[in-house]
């Protein structure tokens, strides 16, 4: 890859005995939609995070926007932008309050601030409920504040941990789209680590499949359908080709989509 905006180098993160991430080494180019895929407990969560900074890694090493994510932590946070997996907007205060924060957070000047406030919510097409509560928002809605709050401040990648687990395929299909306009927009990274691989099929440039902290695969989803060799594979069956048929899908995540909307339901 010519110019990666996001490179790791054996990437390793250890939990005691647990190698949660081993020895990780992928390159993600400017304004790829990019898919992190794997059961529960594959250890993209932990990838995600010490890409932003979160996690220290233990080993191996990580650029993301020309900085280490370890030796230049502070400046890495400003060049990307986090939606986690869990809700990461005040459901107590408006929309347009939740991006005020998060305005002042990043230093953007407070006579651009409104109007940066304004444009995020339309383009998110959230401009009619700026004024509500978040409480009163459908999930759909807080996942595309929370898209709107991760962008604030224009980051080259944005990192989205499971962004469409527990929404309606309708829900699911507009946070979709405006990830596509982010991207295409501003020209914005993006990693995302879901489930849905008809989702990952259609909307992912490529995809690396995760097992056990072991990149299994890494490919565009053509390539990786057309691997199996059978016509008509999906990308579930290359998902399961290469993480193992002890995988079970519907049942791995359940646990995953349970999570996500008891968390919308919290207030
Ligand atoms: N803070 C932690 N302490 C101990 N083990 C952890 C911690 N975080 C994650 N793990 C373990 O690391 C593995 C990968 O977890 P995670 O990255 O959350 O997977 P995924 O997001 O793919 O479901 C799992 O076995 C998980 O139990
Ligand atoms: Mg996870």
């Amino acid at each position: 890859m010519a110019d990666p905006v996001l490179e790791t180098f054996d990437l390793t993160r250890r939990f005691g005995d647990l190698i949660a991430v081993d020895r990780l080494t992928l390159q993600v180019g400017s304004a790829e939609l990019f898919g992190l895929l794997g059961p529960n407990g594959a250890g993209k969560t932990t990838t995600i995070k010490m890409l932003t900074t979160l996690l220290p890694p233990s080993s191996g090493r990580a650029v993301v926007a020309g900085h280490d994510v370890a030796r230049e932590p502070t400046a890495t946070r400003r060049a990307i932008g986090y939606v986690p997996q869990l809700i990461s907007v005040d459901a107590q205060v408006t929309g347009y309050e939740n991006l005020w924060v998060f305005a002042r957070l990043y230093r953007i000047p407070r006579e651009e601030r409104d109007a940066r406030i304004r444009d995020s919510l339309k383009f998110m097409g959230l401009s009619n409920v700026a004024d509500e509560l978040v409480r009163n928002y459908s999930g759909g809605m807080i996942r595309r504040l929370e898209i709107a709050q991760a962008m604030m401040h224009r980051p080259r990648v944005l990192f989205m941990d499971e962004p469409t687990v527990g929404l309606d395929p309708i829900a699911r299909d507009a946070v979709w789209e405006q990830i596509e306009l982010v991207r295409k927009t501003y020209g914005t990274s993006v990693v995302l680590t879901t489930h849905y691989m008809e989702e990952a099929d259609r909307l992912c440039d490529r995809v690396g499949i995760l097992h056990r902290g072991r990149l299994r695969a890494l490919d565009s989803p053509a390539a990786l359908k057309a691997s199996l060799g059978t016509p008509g594979a999906t990308l579930e069956d290359a998902f399961l080709h290469y993480a193992g048929e002890e995988v079970e899908l519907s049942g791995s995540y359940r646990e995953t989509g349970r999570t996500r909307r008891a968390a919308v339901r919290l207030e």
